[in-house]
This record gives structure tokens, C-alpha cells and sequence, in this order.
């Protein structure tokens, strides 16, 4: 059963918006050490995943080896596991990967059983290319490769007998959504990658708009990997805006800074209780944005204990005051309201209060059942 694999949103740390292919084994271990002791581990990231870069060359037996970087894969995993977390790899359903690395193209079972006997608990399967192929293809076979490809590596995982969460990476291709789950995905990148920017940022989590249908527990829409903390997305409102639209997507939250330097603003962002709470609601129904009105965003998400999760956006650089539309939201008379950010309860508010919503920032509300009158 692959939906139990990944009944919310799968969370953790993935080393490529950070160290790229330049990644090396210690990296991983210090990644390990500081997710448990900044608390993130406790919070509930528990991938370690390493990303493009770790590959070297196939034998004469064609069994994939580690680079030099990484001299003893087995033994990282054993050290990652030993924390508490769990371990996640990399690769591609082509020759090659997008970093020019190799692929597991044509060595899918034997890379599946490699991957098992060192303790893989999650592998992020890249197109790169395999894009290659798809040229002179008409749409409908090349959505049928794709989903052959992807396929066969859930297979092989499978046939392995370990649990692993199967991320596919295909950049929304073919409109991966619509038959991610059916190949056996977790989740599944809807977008082209993500950059350390406000804009990259709210580009990512608009282009989740209609795909909420499509995702729930055991798959995902994958907005891609957090940039919270990284350099152009590493002041205070706009991280928290990242975190807040990832929470109300019920996106995965792969965290990809630099550990091992994170500012305690960054940490207070990514480790917060109440919005981890909503990433992770067990109903997991995506939130959608229902309203747009000049620079203000209005996005709803409903809870699994009734209450709706209510996000204003401020996508100016300066702060605004916005009220909350009401009928956008369903809503009438008076509400219960509390401020997730802020961890405080509002008391009942109705359609006349005023939110100071900060530049490039959010007001992130829970609020619960109308009063019935
Ligand atoms: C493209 C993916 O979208 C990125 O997340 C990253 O995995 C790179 N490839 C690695 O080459």
C-alpha cells in the first residue's frame, strides 16, 4: 500500500538548494546532527536526502558505486538512521542525470536493490535525460513513457520489500498529477525548480491553483523544496510566507538551507508548532487561494477538527491593513479567531477587523465555526 508511506505531507532536508552537486558525506552527517539538535528533527523533519551529486561509476557487473565523496554509503545511511531519521537518495530514469551524473536507465532493479541494501528510505527520481527520448513523441506518448519509467521504478522498489517513499521529479510534465499516484508516487514536483527569491517563491505556490483535487493522504503536489534560510529568502516575513504557503498547500516541506549556519529566525520559522500542525492536518485537503484583490492574496484551507485555516498575503513591499472577505470565505456574522504567528487567541472577530499584514508578509489565522444566529 504506497498511500501509507506517506500519510501527510513528507518532511526532511534535501542538500541541493544548498551545496548543489558539490555534496559531500560530511555535509549529510552534519545535516543529521543538526536536524535533531535544532529541534527540526523533534518537529517532524525526518528525511535526510541527498540529491544529485553522490554518483559515480558503474562496474564491470554494472552495480553503481558512490564517488569518492561519499566512500561509504552504507555506513552514512547506518549514521543517518542512528539519529532517529531516515535516509533518502537520488537518481534518474535516464542515462544520465540533470548534473550529468549516472542514471539508472537500464539498471532499475539492480540500482532498487543497491539502494534497499543500504538502507534507502526515499528516492527522488529525476527526469533530466530521460527528456531526451520524449523528442518527436506526441503528448500522449510521451505521457505514456514517462509514466512506464516511472512505473518500473516503483516496481523494483517494491520488489525489494523495504518501504520507500517515492518522490517524482518531472517538473509537472505531461501533467504528472494526474497519474502520479496511479504510478505509485508519494509525491510529485508540479513545477520547474524553485529559486532562492520572493518571487520564485509565490510563482511556485500559485502554480498549485486547481491541483488540489488531485493530491491527498498518501500523494502529494510537490511546490519543491523549501528556501527558508537561504540567501534572497532569509528575512523574517517573506520566510514566513514561504512556510505559511507550503502549510496551506499541504506541500511536502524539504527543508534546503545550510544547517549548520541557520539563524534562530530561521529556525523559529521552519520548527513552528501550530503551522507545522497545518501543513500536516491528517484530513489533508489542500487549501486554495479564493480571493485576489490587488497585491492582498486571501487563501483558505479546511481542517480536519472544523476549524479553516485562513491566510492573508501581502505581496507589496510595504505593509497593508486588509480585512477578510467573509463571503469569499464562507463565512458570516462573527468567528472565533486565533493568530497562528502569533500564537494568540483574537476572540471572535467579524468582517470589519483590521489586519496589519506586514510587507512581502502573511496573517495567518485559524479560525473556527461561525456562531450560529
Ligand atoms: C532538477 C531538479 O528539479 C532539482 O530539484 C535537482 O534535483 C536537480 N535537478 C539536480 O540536478
Amino acid at each position: 500500500d504506497h498511500a501509507a508511506l506517506a500519510p501527510t505531507p513528507p518532511m526532511g532536508w534535501n542538500s541541493w538548494n544548498h551545496f548543489g552537486a558539490d555534496v559531500t558525506d560530511a555535509d549529510i552527517r552534519h545535516a543529521a546532527d543538526e536536524l535533531v539538535s535544532s529541534g527540526m528533527a523533534a518537529a517532524g523533519y525526518r528525511y535526510v536526502i541527498i540529491d544529485d551529486g553522490w554518483q559515480g561509476q558503474r562496474d564491470a557487473q554494472g552495480e553503481l558505486h558512490s564517488n569518492t565523496k561519499f566512500p561509504d554509503m552504507k555506513s552514512l545511511a547506518d549514521y543517518v538512521h542512528g539519529k532517529g531519521l531516515k535516509f533518502g537518495i537520488y537518481s534518474s530514469p535516464g542515462e544520465k542525470t540533470c548534473g550529468g551524473y549516472t542514471g539508472s536507465l537500464g539498471h532499475e532493479a539492480q540500482d532498487a536493490r543497491l539502494f534497499a541494501s543500504w538502507g534507502v528510505d526515499y528516492l527522488k527520481y529525476d527526469l533530466c535525460s530521460f527528456r531526451r527520448h520524449l523528442d518527436g513523441k506526441t503528448e500522449a506518448e510521451q505521457t505514456a513513457m514517462m509514466k512506464a519509467a516511472y512505473r518500473l521504478m516503483r516496481q523494483q522498489l517494491d520488489a525489494t520489500g523495504r518501504p520507500i517513499v517515492y518522490a517524482l521529479c518531472n517538473y509537472g510534465w505531461g501533467r504528472v498529477w494526474e497519474w502520479g499516484a496511479e504510478v505509485g508516487g508519494n509525491l510529485w514536483r508540479t513545477t520547474d525548480d524553485i529559486r532562492a527569491n520572493y518571487e520564485s517563491m509565490m510563482f511556485n505556490a500559485n502554480a498549485q491553483l486547481g491541483l488540489q483535487r488531485y493530491a491527498g493522504p498518501g500523494h502529494w503536489n510537490d511546490a519543491d523544496m523549501l528556501e527558508i534560510g537561504n540567501k534572497g529568502l532569509d528575512e523574517p516575513e517573506t520566510q514566513r510566507t514561504h512556510l505559511t504557503l507550503w502549510a496551506m498547500l499541504a506541500a511536502p516541506l524539504i527543508a534546503g538551507n545550510d544547517l549548520s549556519a541557520m539563524s534562530a529566525d530561521t529556525r523559529d520559522v521552519l520548527t513552528d508548532k501550530e503551522v507545522l500542525a497545518i501543513d500536516q492536518d491528517p484530513r489533508g485537503a489542500p487549501g486554495n487561494r479564493v480571493m485576489q484583490e490587488g497585491p492582498i492574496q486571501l487563501w483558505a484551507r479546511p481542517l480536519a477538527d472544523g476549524t479553516l485555516a485562513v491566510a492573508l498575503v501581502n505581496t507589496l513591499n510595504h505593509s497593508l491593513n486588509a480585512t477578510l472577505d467573509f463571503k469569499a470565505l464562507g463565512l458570516t456574522g462573527s468567528v472565533q479567531a486565533h493568530d497562528v504567528w502569533q500564537h494568540r487567541d483574537l476572540g471572535r472577530i467579524d468582517q470589519q477587523h483590521v489586519f496589519e499584514v506586514p510587507s512581502l508578509g502573511v496573517v495567518l489565522l485559524k479560525i473556527g465555526k461561525p456562531q450560529a444566529h
